[in-house]
């Protein structure tokens, strides 16, 4: 398969400015060669054109309720990113969306979803399901799952609402933060949610296939979406909003390769990577890697 890396250098969703040279980054940390290896051909779109932060008001436009920071820019950038993406899968390739902060996946999932049935599997340490009402911090890294899903606030909103998802197909793995208000959405919705404590209970590889069969139940493919900061602080330094207590390196590995056999991936996000916090690129050359490894990467093959 081709596969269409499309780099999104947006960081106006976090609080720590630094993400929005993630995509150079994972590009100089092997991504090109990783996939070369994977046995994928890989395209490169260069990088969507980000508003910048200096020459913005993150208030000047605001959701009827709540709070989100950069609204607006969130929007300008999703609506670029969701044609980008369906004009990828339009031409018969994959698009590897990175990151930038995770505010991104909205028009990811929007794209991959506006012509086709799509299911999501989410690595993350968090829920990403806040809404501009239940935010504590405003920023819509938190919010991107509640966004492509349509809930509370973002319910009509036209840029939002990925269009052929739906809450059961929606499958996170690896949570172990989450805010108040976002624990009880996520528990009153029909997404199902993984734990850490599952990862130790039942094996990665189960969970993963789990969460597959969720994302793959009634539609044409997946969307995975991967946050760094779902790997253990210890592996991966380079992000914004560490938790201890993630996925070590050979689970993360594993998640992936067991996601590349199902030949399902449609679409896939590599977000949150930070070089300012990392040591010696190590995080972004992990993303590259995981990527490879989402693709199909083997050393027998
Ligand atoms: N739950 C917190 C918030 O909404 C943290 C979100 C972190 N999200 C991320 N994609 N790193 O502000
Ligand atoms: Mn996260
Ligand atoms: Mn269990
Ligand atoms: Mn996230």
């Amino acid at each position: 398969r081709t596969v269409r890396i499309i780099g999104v250098p947006m960081d106006l969703g976090a609080d720590r400015r630094g993400v929005d040279m993630g995509p150079s980054a994972i590009r100089y940390g092997g991504l090109a060669r990783e996939l070369n290896e994977a046995g994928v051909e890989a395209v490169d779109t260069g990088d969507l054109s980000i508003p910048r932060a200096e020459e913005r008001d993150p208030d000047a436009t605001q959701p009827m309720a709540g709070k989100a920071k950069f609204f607006r820019e969130v929007e300008e950038t999703t609506r670029d990113l969701t044609e980008t993406v369906a004009d990828t899968l339009e031409a018969g390739e994959t698009p590897l969306t990175l990151g930038g902060d995770h505010s991104i996946a909205i028009g990811s999932m929007v794209g991959s979803a506006r012509d086709a049935d799509v299911g999501v599997v989410w690595l993350d340490a968090h829920g990403d399901y806040n809404t501009p009402s239940t935010s504590p911090s405003g920023n819509v890294h938190g919010m991107p799952l509640a966004a492509a899903l349509g809930v509370g606030d973002f319910e009509g909103v036209d840029w939002a609402n990925a269009e052929g998802l739906r809450e059961e197909n929606v499958a996170i793995v690896g949570l172990r933060a989450l805010d108040e208000a976002e624990r009880a959405a996520i528990r009153d919705s029909d997404v199902t949610a993984y734990t850490m404590s599952d990862l130790d209970e039942h094996g990665v590889t189960t969970v993963v296939e789990e969460a597959l069969s969720v994302a793959t139940d009634g539609t044409d493919g997946v969307h995975v979406s991967l946050d760094l900061d779902w790997l253990d602080p210890k592996t991966a330094p380079g992000v914004g909003t560490p938790v201890r207590g993630g996925a070590t390196y050979r689970e993360a590995h594993s998640a992936l390769e067991t996601i590349a056999d199902s030949d399902a991936v449609r679409s896939v996000d590599v977000v949150e990577v930070n070089p300012i916090l990392d040591e010696h690129n190590e995080t972004a050359e992990l993303a590259a890697e995981l990527a490879a490894s989402a693709f199909g990467k083997r050393i027998l093959r």
